[in-house]
């Protein structure tokens, strides 16, 4: 079998020392084994501040709305009439807008409210549901639901939310609810739906470790959140860390503090992913990686003009030990303001951000152009990280990335300004779309790419299923998975809700001579994939097939 990070018939380079990885093309690993980037769009119109990804893939993008105009007119002479809002009370121009991952197309969608640096989650029928935000949005809950016919718009629920939640974290739980934890100057959280025993302007719990770890401008914003398969919470905040009982509002443990003692939620702004949890081992690991950051004082300094190296290091905490501790790694080039995300083979792709200062208008210099790839294997004879080939365009504050069912990822966002500004400034208000493409999109490894014919796709936690694929080359049985992906809301170099379950297989078998049939057990329990939508891929070698999308429904 194949070291799992290695891709097949390629060699990566051995890193190099090179320390300004985001110089000038042709450095090691560009090509194809750098990965690719492509230009989807030279302008949707608008920023992609926030973007989700839904089932039907189409992708939800949008911005805040109290800037001004954008560069997309809303349909038939339609306006947003605001009183409130703080830059133009009549604004023709759209400030989300929906793209068609498989035509490369996108129409404008109307928000009414501000919907600057709000959360989400998608709920187990697959409707977007949006948090929050500012202004006359803090408090509001809006939906989409993805339609055929190109009707479907915003939906919007004023003042639902008990709390105004500005810069919150949302994450959805088991019984298919979403909790929404934090905000500007919120040490608490509440939920959506609001239960019938917590209805009416106090339904909200206060959580004192978010006062606790708050920084020196009395913030704590964008906490990580992640979904424990014992139904607890990690939460992580500045450098610390809990498991939260939610249903009781009780602290379950507290871990040790990264040691590295750099801040890494905004705007300190560093990313956190859980590690894809492998329901094949005997053991149910779970590992959390928060890479990147920024030291205390940076977003004071930047504002003074005095931008601090951002942090290199990367944390790996083992949750489920009994004690565990962390293990400390270096990236080869600090960042801030880096997404990260999970590509199907379970490695981490860590994209965008910049090399100094934080979050934060103007706040951020030396975009790092050159995505890694983080090997999450333990087995990695030439180090985890991996420097992929570099972005043309810098992004920088505001921009987002997600993973396509079709392995690709999608980069869109970057204006650090307060408006739209196109000349005149450094780093240019960005309403472009790209495309990476990671090294296994390469077409030479389509011969070992896993094709999926047919699988179920309405699942009850436990139950098995069986996918048909068709794989025209070698097919590797022992290293052969099925694993589903959720489509997280990313914003602010977090992905919320983002998970993986590497599928426990009950075998392959050959069906004719390039089919199988792979038996696999759907996740076994919704504290390991909580009800909704996931993208189901087969990887061959390390080398992933499309996906398709399953639905796990709820009891
Ligand atoms: C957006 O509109 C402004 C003002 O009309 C224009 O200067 C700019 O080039 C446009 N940018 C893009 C990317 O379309
Ligand atoms: C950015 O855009 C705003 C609004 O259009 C304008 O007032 C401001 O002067 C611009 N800033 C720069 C540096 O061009």
């Amino acid at each position: 079998m194949p070291h799992s990070c290695s891709l097949p018939l390629l060699v990566l380079a051995l890193l190099p020392t090179l320390l300004s990885i985001n110089s000038q093309p042709s450095q090691p690993n560009a090509g194809r084994q750098g990965g690719e980037w492509r230009l989807l769009q030279a302008s949707v119109g608008i920023s992609a501040m926030h973007m989700q990804l839904l089932h039907d893939n189409r992708v939800v993008l949008f911005d805040r709305t109290d800037f001004g105009r954008s560069n997309l007119s809303l349909p038939d002479g339609r306006c947003r009439y605001d009183s409130k809002d703080t830059v133009l009370k009549t604004d023709c121009s759209a400030h989300s807008v929906l793209y068609d991952v498989i035509t490369n197309t996108f129409r404008p969608l109307m928000v009414l409210t501000d919907t600057w640096c709000s959360s989400g989650a998608v709920s187990p029928d697959g409707d977007l549901v949006q948090t929050g935000g500012y202004n006359d949005g803090d408090r509001a809950v809006r939906s989409f639901t993805p339609c055929g016919d190109g009707s479907c718009d915003w939906v919007e629920f004023p003042n639902y939310l008990s709390r105004r939640r500005w810069y919150a974290t949302d994450q959805i739980l088991p019984d298919g609810r979403i909790i929404v934890i934090g905000g500007r100057r919120q040490f608490s959280y509440e939920f959506y739906p609001k239960n019938d025993d917590n209805r009416g302007s106090s339904s909200f719990l206060t959580l004192h470790f978010l006062i606790e770890t708050r920084d020196e401008n009395e913030n704590n914003l964008y906490p990580f959140v992640h979904l424990l398969p014992d139904g607890n919470l990690f939460v992580f905040a500045n450098t610390r860390c809990i498991s939260l009982n939610y249903r009781t509002n009780t602290v379950v443990r507290e871990f040790p503090s990264i040691p590295v003692r750099v801040p890494r939620n905004y705007p300190s702004s560093g990313s956190s992913v859980m590690l894809p949890i492998d329901e094949n081992k005997d053991s149910l690991d779970v590992e959390i990686l928060i890479c990147g950051g920024a030291p205390t004082g940076s977003y004071t300094q930047a504002l003074q003009g005095n931008f601090i190296r951002a942090s290199s290091s990367c944390g790996r905490l083992k949750v489920t030990d009994k004690n565990p501790s962390w293990a400390m790694e270096n990236m080869p080039v600090a960042r801030v303001m880096g997404d990260m995300l999970l590509l199907p083979t379970g490695n981490v792709l860590i994209i965008n951000g910049v090399e100094f200062g934080t979050a934060g208008w103007e706040l951020g210099r030396s975009p790092v152009t050159r995505p890694l790839i983080y090997c999450t294997a333990d087995d990695t004879p030439t180090g985890r990280f991996s420097i992929m080939a570099p972005s043309p365009r810098p992004r920088l504050y505001h921009s987002t990335a997600a993973l396509l069912h079709d392995g690709r990822i999608l980069i869109g966002g970057s204006n650090p300004h307060r408006f739209y500004n196109f000349t005149d400034v450094n780093y240019p208000t960005d309403l472009s779309l790209e495309a990476y493409l990671p090294p296994y999109l390469s077409p030479e490894h389509d011969k070992i790419r896993p094709r999926i014919l047919s699988a179920d796709q309405l699942l009850r936690v436990g139950q098995t299923f069986s996918i048909t694929f068709q794989v025209a080359g070698y097919l590797e049985a022992s290293s052969l998975s099925a694993r589903i992906v959720s489509p997280p809301f990313t914003t602010h170099s977090l992905s919320m809700n983002l998970r993986m379950v590497v599928l426990k297989s009950a075998g392959v078998s050959r069906s004719t001579s390039d089919k199988y049939v792979l038996n696999v057990a759907g996740p076994s329990k919704a504290e390991i994939a909580p009800p909704g939508y996931y993208m189901l891929f087969v990887v061959n070698s390390g080398i992933p097939s499309s996906a398709v999308w399953i639905k796990i429904l709820s009891h």
